[in-house]
């Protein structure tokens, strides 16, 4: 069988402040990883890095890094070679293991022998909701937690500037179709799983539109929503997504882009059948933002 992209590990982006990007992903819950050459951060636990910032003038989406399994990149190298994919050196300010592509917009696109960290075994969340009542003589309210700490990057949107000429590369990288609106927005997942690990907004130019964070509670994610909202990043939310059902709160980065907490999202087998939907973006819930599907992103070609 022909090799495929396992999930997405992790995405890079440069930032004209990296003090401000600090300051940030910490604030969201993320944590910074140690030794990082550039800035990185991570989930808590997390065995790798899962963001890194780098210094340039303008905010721009630089790479994702999508995993492929153990012992199969070389022959996902020929193969890609095979198809009049051209596999290029690495750009210079990276290091990262693996193979070096771009995408049609030019993206820098990394894959390397790795699986996407699946978070931290958390504790079961019992909550008594219709005819299940598990929780019995433990009063939830004791144990709220005090702030969001992220457990699992559960997917990355992009905006792109040919939805389908993005759809086609990406497939061929083994992403397969979760659901569509139009040629206006597709999700894609790699494996059964989540809904989707990856996505595309039509757009002018390319650009990060958000990343999205699962954490362990709808109370954590409420209780990280207040927390942003005390330090100056009031985000959209509490709603539920129409595609992919998921529960979400979305605040805006420095920079334009969204960074996103999540729980709560469809599970999909290999069974699942892709659909054209024209669904909300939110079932109910405030109302999107201003500026939520605006690309802000440069279109300034940045030499990493
Ligand atoms: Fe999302």
């Amino acid at each position: 069988m022909r090799p495929t992209v396992n999930g997405v590990l992790k995405y890079g982006m440069t930032v004209p402040s990296l003090a401000e990007a600090d300051v940030f992903y910490r604030t969201f819950g993320l944590s910074p990883v140690e030794g990082a050459r550039t800035l990185g951060f991570a989930c808590e636990g997390a065995a790798t890095e899962q963001v890194e910032l780098l210094e340039a003038r303008h905010k721009r989406i630089a790479y994702v890094s999508f995993g492929v399994d153990e012992g199969r990149l070389t022959e996902f190298g020929r193969d890609l070679e095979s198809r009049g994919v051209v596999l290029k050196d690495p750009p210079r300010s990276i290091e990262a293991p693996g193979l070096w592509l771009q995408d049609p917009d030019g993206m820098w696109v990394n894959l390397r022998e790795a699986r996407p960290d699946p978070g931290r075994p958390l504790p079961v969340v019992e909550m008594n909701v219709g005819t299940a009542k598990p929780r019995v003589d433990v009063a939830a309210w004791r144990n709220m937690p005090e702030k969001a700490v992220p457990n699992r990057l559960g997917h990355v949107l992009l905006y792109v500037s040919d939805l389908a000429a993005s759809e086609r590369f990406y497939s061929g990288l083994g992403f397969r179709l979760s659901d569509r609106t139009g040629q206006i927005l597709s999700f894609w997942h790699a494996r059964p799983g989540d809904h989707h690990t990856f996505g595309f907004v039509q757009s002018t130019h390319p650009g990060l539109h958000h990343s999205s964070w699962e954490v362990g509670s709808l109370d954590m994610l409420m209780v990280g929503r207040e927390l942003m909202d005390q330090k100056g990043h009031p985000g959209w939310g509490l709603g539920r997504h129409g595609l992919g059902s998921n529960l979400f709160t979305y605040f805006p980065d420095p920079w334009g882009s969204w960074i996103e907490y999540f729980i709560d999202i469809d599970q999909i087998s290999e069974n699942w059948e892709p659909h054209d939907y024209d669904a909300p973006t939110s079932m109910w819930g405030p109302r999107m933002p201003q500026g939520f599907v605006v690309n802000s992103e440069s279109t300034e070609r940045i030499e990493l």
